[in-house]
């Protein structure tokens, strides 16, 4: 007997569904651009870290900077979804949620959902986080202090709680006082911290869970319908993939994987579902916190770049460390993402630097590698080595054609192009919405 052929017409006629990713150390302009393509969307969905991102929007003027909330909130008739692989504050979530209604951006239900699986960040893994970074000293990771990387342990460990646990009352109180007994332990008798008092903890935040449970539901049906129904949907990266746990540098990571793939384990969706593969490339490179950089720059370029650039963190205020393009870094970000386009951002900041210098390859104590080794030992004997550019004076902040660019401008992101192998998308040169140059042949 003939086997019974299942025709599926899903995905017949189907529009794209985007990641973005960051390809350097985080703060590239993913908010930005995450806001731009928004408009070809119907979802855009956070997939992990939690508010230690920072992304910032400017739109008709106002600034907007969201840690939690996907960076497509603002436009009415599109749907935000926090993922399962989110750790999310539920503080923070509210703030946010608040700030907008203030502002006059209705956020409802009908707008915003939060995965019943995603982890819950608690008082423990902020003081935890604090702890830690203290005792390191010198030798700190100079996270962001909002309790990230504790979540995610405590998420691999099984102690988690999550936010499906806010609105049941007997769970959260059963896990709380389990895990506080640990935890107190290890913050008074091995860090000499405070300890924590269950009560306060367990009202806090079952008041909240009352707040949040409209917010609660399945995101991965949630997306699995929109995409069968033809809805196209954004995901929306945080950090960037050198500060990926497996693929960063290592130590000097966040806990969670900025990289493409993980938007399928954090919002529930298998590979089969994504088609494209956005990479956003700051034209030059910053990095917040501790970590080797090897294209760092101690001088009056890096200050020139870290003033005009305005390169102060969105989540902790610290100094953005600034320095040159490096393709290094890039190019692995192309293979670990599997990017389909680029994103260049900050273009604009550039002008004024009479030579420009984009990094090669790496000299590594003599011998000549274009990757960077695992080993930070052999990356501390690590030099970059250097191609110098033409840069240009001219304002580009009004261009919004590549052709208008002055032609060193042009060049500059000919060697991105070229370097990478990857076609650009997008061109930003300013902070605004419509401050963007969007290449023929984007989706
Ligand atoms: P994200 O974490 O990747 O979303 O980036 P952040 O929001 O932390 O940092 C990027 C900063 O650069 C923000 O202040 C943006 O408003 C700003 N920005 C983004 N694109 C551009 C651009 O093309 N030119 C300029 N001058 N600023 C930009
Ligand atoms: P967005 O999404 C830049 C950095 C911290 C620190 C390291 C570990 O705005 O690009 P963590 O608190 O995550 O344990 O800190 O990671 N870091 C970021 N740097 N942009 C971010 O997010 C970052 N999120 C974390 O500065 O070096
Ligand atoms: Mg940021």
């Amino acid at each position: 007997m003939e086997p019974v052929r299942h025709f599926n017409s899903k995905g017949r006629n189907k529009m794209a569904n985007i990641v973005v990713v960051g390809t350097q150390w985080g703060d590239e302009g993913k908010g930005k651009v995450v806001d731009l393509l928004t408009a070809k969307c119907d979802l855009v969905v956070r997939f992990q870290g939690g508010n230690n991102a920072g992304h910032t929007l400017v739109v008709e003027g106002k600034q907007f900077i969201f840690h939690i909330i996907p960076s497509g909130i603002l436009y009415q008739h599109k749907k935000c979804l926090v993922g399962n692989g989110v750790v999310v504050d539920p503080d923070t979530l509210l703030e946010e949620i608040r700030g907008l209604n203030d502002a006059g951006i209705e956020v409802s239900p009908d707008r915003l959902s939060l995965s019943e699986r995603a982890h819950i960040i608690m008082p423990y893994h902020m003081a935890l986080d604090l702890a830690r970074e203290r005792v390191k000293g010198s030798g700190k990771i100079g996270t962001t202090g909002r309790g990230i990387g504790p979540c995610y342990e405590d998420k691999v460990a099984r102690t988690g709680i999550r936010a499906i646990d806010l609105t049941e009352p007997d769970t959260l109180e059963e896990k709380l006082r389990t895990n506080l007994k640990e935890k107190n332990f290890l913050l008074t008798e091995f860090f000499g911290a405070e300890a924590i008092e269950v009560e306060p903890v367990l009202e806090k935040y079952l008041k909240m869970g009352e707040e949040l449970k409209p917010y609660i539901t399945d995101i991965s049906i949630e997306i699995d319908d929109a995409i069968n129904s033809g809805k196209q949907v954004l995901f929306e990266g945080a950090q960037g993939t050198h500060l990926d746990i497996d693929h960063g540098t290592y130590p000097f990571v966040t806990s969670s994987n900025p990289v493409s793939g993980s938007a399928c384990t954090g919002a529930g969706i298998g590979p089969t579902r994504l088609d494209k593969v956005i990479g956003i490339v700051k034209a030059y490179t910053t990095r917040v916190g501790e970590g080797p950089f090897l294209t760092e720059l101690n001088d009056k370029v890096g200050n020139y770049i870290q003033e005009k650039g305005r390169e102060f963190g969105a989540t902790t205020g610290r100094k953005r460390r600034c320095g040159w393009l490096d393709f290094v870094v890039i190019k692995d970000s192309v293979r670990l993402n599997g990017l389909t386009g680029l994103a260049i951002t900050k273009l604009d900041i550039l002008a004024g630097i009479e030579k420009l210098k984009v990094c090669v390859g790496y000299d590594c104590d003599g011998e000549m590698i274009k990757q960077r080794p695992t080993s930070l030992k052999r990356l501390a004997l690590c030099k970059p080595v250097y191609r110098e550019m033409e840069g240009w004076n001219e304002d580009i902040s009004g261009v919004r054609k590549l052709e208008d660019l002055p032609l060193n401008a042009r060049r500059y992101l000919e060697t991105i192009e070229m370097t990478t192998g990857v076609p650009l998308s997008i061109v930003s040169v300013g902070p605004g919405r419509e401050e963007s140059i969007i290449i023929e042949g984007m989706s």
